[in-house]
């Protein structure tokens, strides 16, 4: 069984009491924040609701509103992290240093980027293929990302660097397969495999960055000569979004991981 002591000594000692606060204060707000009957209280109900399944609703897995709803109040419950369940902050996500090849003449080394708006990303497909044991879970995405950037001219070796932002829409798909395993109490719980995750951008992203890095562009890639100068740069801005994706759906899978560990399947799906 789940430790709430541990549990109550994880939010303290991180620091981070309110990694998991929405969830907490939402039944019962400690007017004192280390208030520890309090604390122990809302913690007792906590690990209550997450047993219960209450971190999401169970959907017939052909109910697309149900759906809908049930991705909402998930993100909704998850996405200040619940360091107890091993369950990542999501919003706003953390990615230290991601390193991209653009394949155009240039690579770039993003650095300490802060992702936002992963928390309302709505559902837009959701498939499972019971006799194939795989899902196909697609969301739609309106995110910010800020950080720091180099870009790194291939041919020749030099470098720039500076802040960078990027604003955009973009499609993000998770695929896995699944299985289902029982637990030392008898309870069935969904393992997710490993996921492949693809992205597509909506509309063009807009990017913001210096007149260094507009110069590392310009002398890295051909981007900015020729006629269809405008596809190849909004091909480029697609890129750029869609490498922080692929990146921030990584967590999004394994959150949902995480829950499949601690929730019993019927908590996801009915039917199954
Ligand atoms: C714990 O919660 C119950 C019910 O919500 C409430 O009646 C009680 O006063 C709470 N105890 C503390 C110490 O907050
Ligand atoms: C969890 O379920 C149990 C038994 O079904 C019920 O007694 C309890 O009130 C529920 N707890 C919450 C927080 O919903
Ligand atoms: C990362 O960015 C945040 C703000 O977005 C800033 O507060 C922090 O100091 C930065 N960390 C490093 C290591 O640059
Ligand atoms: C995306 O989010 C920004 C705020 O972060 C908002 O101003 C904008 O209208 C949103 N775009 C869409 C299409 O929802
Ligand atoms: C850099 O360019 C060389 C050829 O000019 C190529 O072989 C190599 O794969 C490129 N490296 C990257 C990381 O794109």
């Amino acid at each position: 069984m789940l430790c709430t002591r541990s549990l109550i000594i994880l939010f303290v000692s991180s620091g981070v009491l309110c990694d998991g606060e929405s969830l907490l204060s939402s039944w019962n707000p400690c007017g004192h924040r280390y208030d520890p009957d309090c604390l122990l209280n809302s913690t007792a109900k906590f690990l209550e609701n997450t047993a219960n399944g209450s971190l999401l609703t169970p959907c017939g897995r052909d109910d697309p509103d149900c759906l809908q709803k049930s991705t909402a109040k998930f993100l909704e419950n998850t996405a200040n992290g619940l360091p107890a369940y091993d369950i990542r902050r999501i919003d706003p996500l953390s990615i230290p240093s991601l390193d991209y090849d653009l394949d155009n003449g240039l690579i770039l080394h993003y650095k300490n980027l802060t992702v936002k708006g992963l928390k309302d990303q709505e559902l837009s497909q959701f498939r499972i293929d019971i006799n194939e044991k795989g899902v196909k879970f697609q969301t739609k995405a309106n995110l910010t990302a800020e950080g720091e950037i180099v870009i790194e001219i291939n041919k020749t070796g030099r470098s720039f660097s500076g802040p960078f932002s990027i604003k955009g829409i973009a499609l993000g798909t998770m695929r896995y397969g699944y299985g289902i395993s029982t637990d030392d109490k008898g309870v069935q719980h969904f393992v997710v495999g490993p996921e492949t995750i693809s992205c597509q951008a909506v509309g063009e992203p807009d990017v913001q960055l210096n007149s260094e890095l507009k110069k590392a562009i310009a002398e890295g890639t051909e981007v900015n000569k020729g006629e269809d100068y405008k596809t190849k740069c909004l091909e480029m801005r697609q890129k750029i979004l869609c490498s922080i994706v692929d990146e921030a759906y990584v967590s999004v899978v394994h959150n949902i991981r995480a829950s499949a560990k601690i929730l019993p399947k019927e908590a996801f799906l009915t039917g199954v």
